[in-house]
């Protein structure tokens, strides 16, 4: 019987030895391609016992340093990685499908990022102020998007968002920000208010999504992401208290309708609101120039972090040089101040990592690679799913996928609500039982410049045997 998977990567291939202009592309997969086959179970490399598990469990709540929400039986501690592959504690070698959550975009221990970081290292490893890599990381970074006129660096995605929106407030002089449901900016207040609903609430009302900072509530209105309409009516309704529009262009995995982001960055203009994209996900990944050059607009401002610093800990904000001010310590203690210093922010070791990952992101044929082996995992998925008569969805864009049980599309959160999410976790804990390591809570699947199409394949023979599993499982 023919297997239409098959018949795919098989048409693939072919097509692939006819084609061939990605060298670049292929030569660094090769550089960071583990030899060995990729499929199968997880192997067993030592034979020692390990404890690692039990100790993270009594040092981290949880047994983790947050969001993976695995049962505590499941939990690797990572000991290792290597291109598209980690190994854990107790020897046991994964498929990484989350690649650090898409910060190891280079791969893990990418050589060319080695050899920069060690190099840096041995000259002083931070001085907390301007230095010479940090300089050069700024200026790359305003050469690839002229929106950034004026950048800081920081450590973490969070930091990076949570100063845009302090930096709108401040330059507006409004209190107020609107974001959408579901989205995440990172571990702040703000980042998560309004991401999941713990009580009901009717929109733009906000749910601060747990407790911790309850006063959120009455500063962040909640739109529905891909309602051109929903959101025009709240900005209006509120236009004269709204500082900023903060929005994943990529939200989630759920891509942009046509014309949704135009229509945000032309109200916002018109209104005298910031327009922030939060492109800590989508920069460096869907295209170099990010979000802002795949999809072709320019907010206000911008906040990176992840696949910039090539594995290590960075962020950065920026944008409009006049909005920018705001951070001038000359300004101090202006009500139009905003206090803005980060000890690690532009360290020269994750600046000269993120250097180096830069100079691979522009490789030749990069991103068309990358962006064609993400629709060839999103095409696999389906196959997949389609095979095992499962009405469900493979999202994302780009070097991203998630699948969404649902029988219809799902393309805003209220659909991604309404998709079977307990079966997306026990499929994702599944593949983790089967060597697959992944985030079986956010449940996004990351690809890497280090994964060929013999690890997306590897991966759907996985899925496939993952799918079987949790069906007769229910069928019990
Ligand atoms: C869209 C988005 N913004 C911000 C953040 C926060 O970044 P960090 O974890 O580096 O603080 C994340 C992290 O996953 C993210 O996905």
């Amino acid at each position: 019987m023919v297997n239409p998977r098959r018949e795919l990567f098989a048409r693939i291939r072919i097509a692939r030895k006819r084609i061939r202009p990605d060298s670049g592309f292929a030569g660094s997969l090769r550089s960071t391609r583990d030899s060995e086959d990729p499929r199968g179970q997880p192997r067993r490399m030592q034979t020692s016992p390990d404890t690692f598990r039990e100790r993270a469990l009594s040092v981290f709540p949880a047994g983790s340093n947050g969001e993976y929400g695995i049962p505590a039986d499941l939990i690797p501690v990572i000991r290792s990685g290597k291109g598209c592959r980690v190994a854990d504690a107790d020897g046991r070698e994964f498929l990484d499908m989350t690649m650090a959550w898409g910060a190891a975009l280079v791969g893990h221990a990418h050589p060319k990022v080695i050899e920069a970081v060690m190099k840096q290292a041995a000259l002083g490893a931070n001085f907390a102020a301007v230095n010479c890599r940090a300089v050069e990381l700024a200026e790359r970074l305003r050469s690839i998007n002229p929106a950034l006129e004026r950048v800081r660096f920081v450590a973490s995605g969070t930091e990076a968002t949570m100063l845009c929106l302090r930096v709108a407030i401040a330059a507006t002089g409004r209190r107020r920000i609107l974001r959408f449901e579901g989205a995440y900016h990172g571990q702040h207040p703000i980042g998560v208010a309004g991401m999941i609903h713990g009580k009901h609430v009717t929109l733009p009302g906000c749910d601060s999504s747990g407790a911790g900072a309850p006063w959120v509530e009455s500063d962040v209105l909640v739109a529905p992401f891909n309602d051109a309409a929903g959101t025009e009516a709240i900005l209006r309704a509120h236009a004269t208290e709204i500082a900023a529009v903060i929005v994943e262009p990529l939200h989630r995995c759920l891509p942009p309708a046509p014309g949704f982001l135009q229509s945000l960055r032309s109200l916002t203009r018109e209104l005298g609101v910031a327009l922030i994209f939060d492109e800590v996900v989508t920069g460096f990944r869907l295209a170099l120039g990010g979000a802002c050059e795949f999809y072709g607009v320019t907010p206000d401002l911008i906040a990176y972090g992840k696949a910039l610093g090539g594995g290590f800990p960075i962020g950065a904000y920026g944008g409009r040089a006049d909005l920018m001010e705001v951070v001038e310590e000359s300004r101090l203690p202006g009500p139009r101040y905003v206090w803005s210093a980060s000890t690690s922010g532009g360290n020269p070791v994750s600046c000269a990592a993120a250097i180096a990952a830069l100079e691979i992101f522009a490789g030749e044929g990069v991103y068309p690679a990358l962006r064609a082996r993400g629709e060839l995992l999103r095409t696999g998925m389906r196959e997949v799913l389609r095979a095992a008569e499962e009405p469900a969805q493979a999202l994302g864009e780009g070097p991203l996928a998630q699948v969404a049980f649902s029988a219809a599309p799902v393309t805003n959160n209220q659909q991604w609500l309404a998709s079977d999410r307990a079966k997306g976790r026990d499929l994702m804990l599944q593949l983790l039982r089967q060597g697959v390591f992944l985030n079986p809570m956010g449940t996004k699947l990351y690809l890497s410049l280090a994964h060929g199409e013999a690890e997306i394949e590897a991966f759907c023979d996985q899925l496939a045997r993952a799918l079987t599993v949790i069906q007769r499982a229910g069928a019990h």
